[in-house]
């Protein structure tokens, strides 16, 4: 037998089939019971030959006993202390001054506003994740933490050891999947590392990325006998440094140092203003810079408290917040049906922009602040998001509504509200449905709510790019009757638009013809375009993917839920969300597909080849352009990546290859040369 082989054969499949299992059983003795049958060479020969048959075997990726995210505490070997804040310059003054007798050498790191992780290393392999809980104990997360790219199941230094990191989100992968879904990048990332079910509409721990800011040896007297002895480092930088090396992804950090106290103070003050600056550029949400002493050994001269390391200091940004007055809570039916609580306050200033709208996102919020009208609040704006209130501050004076002015420069001239309770509405504000509590939000359940038709068929328009057609002409387009259901745009006539407030001929005839250009549409870009509650672009996308036409969607049923929940990133949730949201619109859709031309899309194959499930990255020179040799693995249902990680499966290497090679050899990933893996392609 070769060292790999495509559509094992029998007498393999059984072989793989027994290593994982002697894999799982030994695993177990040796994680959790602490008695093993087997020598460690032995196991790592059955490791090691189970990788070389089915490098993607599930068994590689599980270590001890796999336990749900959540249901089983981990007790930290090493606590996970929090860290002392400041925000003032003569914060850090402080800080450098009473740790001055200890060095001037500092590490610089962001911030990072995540979840923090520890990840135990035994022998090399991640054995253990757990979130911070406590700080004395947390939850165990190893299924969830193993679905985060840049982690790490093996090591190349086969010791013992507990890194220390923040789990955080990516900005643009936010903004893209799940800004509808979360407040904001941190609750997700906590979330999804907490999840016990993968399913779309919450998080995915494989859109997490792992950021390093420690690691802790365990002492020789406590560490596996097999393992190397613990690693002693005189700086942290020089730890950070090791991280790098093995693999792991460590926060950007810079060194700080200073002649006397001043000047290190004003070196470190140099790092706050640097990260101020970029902080909106940064690809993560930051908030803050974190000082350490760089010193091992003087850190534990200076010890810690039950709280936070005294060898420490988290900088935070100073808040963008302001006070204000809540004047009223206005009621808003969305296209959803949600119906959200918008809050009027008299205009204040925050970081820069006028605000007197802010969002109290749903009526749990309403209740959770526990505001009134008339109450002084406190809004907060945190880089680009929408400026929201956080807390009240109890009844306002008349002397907080002065000197107060509008974006346009015009005094504020309103008067202190009589104070009362925020009025929760019963009923829809817009068509008077009663309203039904759906988690923390009240939502209409009217399909032909107006608030709910004007909303739906901006989304469309908008979705279609018809920039002709804005709130304006589409409120006055339901207030005429003109338009019911958004297949009712298709009827309409120039004339009848012209017959509407400020519609000249030509814009009248501007707007058919936009609507003209839609009739006929693919049925992804249709699926998207409806805007069903909690199906977002993406899904549309994989939905009609499997879907593919239009009859098939308008007769979809329970039967058809097996093959939606196969689509990757789709659990039962979204399923049923579609499922009830095209049931909901039965008659609409058969207006649809009276009046448009629904096009079919091709159904996405699944990957297939050779190469399914196998990634590889290419380096060096080679016969032929890099590109092409790409292409044909993609061709083949392989993965082609950039980057050298423990994870990747081969390297293709031509001649001078440079630090990937080298990487990749200290890694343990499979190094292919032109022919060997030219040899893969064959079946
Ligand atoms: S050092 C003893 N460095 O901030 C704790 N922490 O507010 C040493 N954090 O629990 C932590 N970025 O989860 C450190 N570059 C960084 C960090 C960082 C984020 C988190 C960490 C900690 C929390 C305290």
């Amino acid at each position: 037998m070769g060292w790999i082989e495509f559509g094992p054969d029998d007498a393999t499949t059984a072989r793989i089939e027994a290593l994982a299992e002697q894999i799982a059983h030994h695993s177990h003795l040796y994680y959790n019971e602490a008695t093993p049958e087997i020598s460690d060479a032995e196991f790592d020969a059955l490791w090691d030959e189970l990788k070389s048959l089915d490098p993607e075997h599930p068994q590689l990726r599980r270590v001890g006993a796999p336990v749900p995210p959540g249901s089983v505490k981990v007790d930290h070997r090493f606590p996970m202390r929090s860290l002392d804040k400041a925000t003032g310059d003569d914060e850090v003054a402080h800080f450098v001054a009473e740790t001055t007798a200890h060095g001037r050498r500092f590490v610089a790191q962001p911030k990072l506003d995540g979840s923090a992780l520890s990840l135990e290393y035994r022998r090399g392999r991640l054995v253990r994740a757990a979130t911070r809980g406590s700080g004395e104990r947390g939850e165990d997360v190893t299924s969830n933490a193993l679905r985060i790219p840049n982690i790490p199941d093996r090591l190349p230094w086969e010791g013992d050891c507990h890194v220390r990191g923040e789990v955080v989100m990516h900005l643009d992968v936010f903004r893209k999947k799940y800004a509808d879904i979360a407040p904001n990048p941190r609750n997700l990332a906590a979330g999804s590392l907490r999840q016990k079910n993968i399913e779309a509409g919450k998080g995915d721990a494989s859109d997490l990325a792992f950021h390093a800011y420690g690691v802790l040896f365990v002492p020789n007297d406590e560490k596996h006998p097999d393992s190397p002895d613990a690693l002693q480092f005189e700086n942290d930088s020089q730890s950070i440094a090791w991280l790098r090396e093995n693999g792991i992804t460590p926060a950007e950090e810079v060194v700080v140092e200073g002649t006397d106290d001043d000047d290190t103070t004003q070196a470190l003050l140099v790092e706050t203003k640097r990260w101020t600056q970029g902080r909106d550029s940064a690809p993560w949400e930051i908030d803050g810079v974190v000082f350490k002493l760089d010193n091992l050994a003087k850190r534990e001269l200076l010890g810690e408290t039950a709280h936070h390391p005294r060898w420490a200091l988290a900088w935070k940004f100073p808040p963008e917040e302001a006070t204000t007055v809540l004047l009223d809570i206005d009621w808003q039916t969305g296209r959803t049906g949600a119906v959200t609580p918008v809050a009027r306050v008299a205009p204040v200033v925050v970081s820069g922009v006028t605000v007197e709208n802010t969002t109290l996102h749903n009526v749990g919020e309403v209740e959770r602040l526990g505001v009134s009208i008339g109450d002084k609040v406190r809004v907060v704006r945190r880089g680009d998001v929408i400026p929201k209130i956080i807390e009240t501050l109890g009844p306002a004076k008349s002397s907080d509504l002065q000197g107060r002015f509008h974006a346009d420069g015009e005094s504020f001239t309103g008067e202190l509200p009589t104070r009362a309770s925020p009025h929760i509405p019963e009923a829809c504000p817009e068509c008077s449905t009663e309203l039904k509590l759906d988690g923390a939000f009240l939502r209409c359940s009217n399909l032909s709510c107006p608030a709910r038709l004007a909303r739906s068929i901006l989304y469309w328009c908008r979705a279609l790019e018809m920039d002709g057609i804005g709130e304006k002409l589409v409120d006055q387009l339901c207030e005429a009757g003109l338009v019911n259901t958004i297949p009712d745009l298709y009827r309409l006539t120039s004339e009848q638009i012209q017959g509407l407030e400020r519609m000249a001929e030509k814009s009248a005839n501007n707007v058919v013809t936009q609507l003209d250009a839609t009739r006929e549409l693919a049925l992804d870009t249709f699926l998207s375009a409806l805007g069903l509650p909690g199906i977002g672009p993406e899904l549309a996308t994989a939905f009609a993917g499997e879907i593919c036409t239009m009859e098939a969607l308008i007769n979809l049923n329970e039967d058809d839920l097996e093959r939606l929940v196969a689509i990757e990133g789709v659990g039962q949730t979204v399923a049923y969300s579609l499922m009830e949201g095209i049931a909901d619109r039965s008659e609409m859709l058969e207006d649809f597909n009276q009046t448009l031309t629904i096009t079919d899309v091709a159904k996405t194959e699944a990957p297939s080849g050779p190469l399914v499930g196998l990634s590889f990255c290419i380096t060096g020179t080679l016969t032929r352009p890099r590109k092409e040799i790409a292409l044909q693995i993609k061709a083949a249902g392989g993965k082609v990546v950039s980057a050298v990680s423990g994870k990747l499966d081969y390297l293709v290497a031509g001649e001078n290859a440079g630090s990937k090679l080298e990487k990749a050899t200290r890694l343990g990933v499979t190094i292919l040369n032109e022919t060997e893996w030219e040899a893969m392609l064959q079946p």
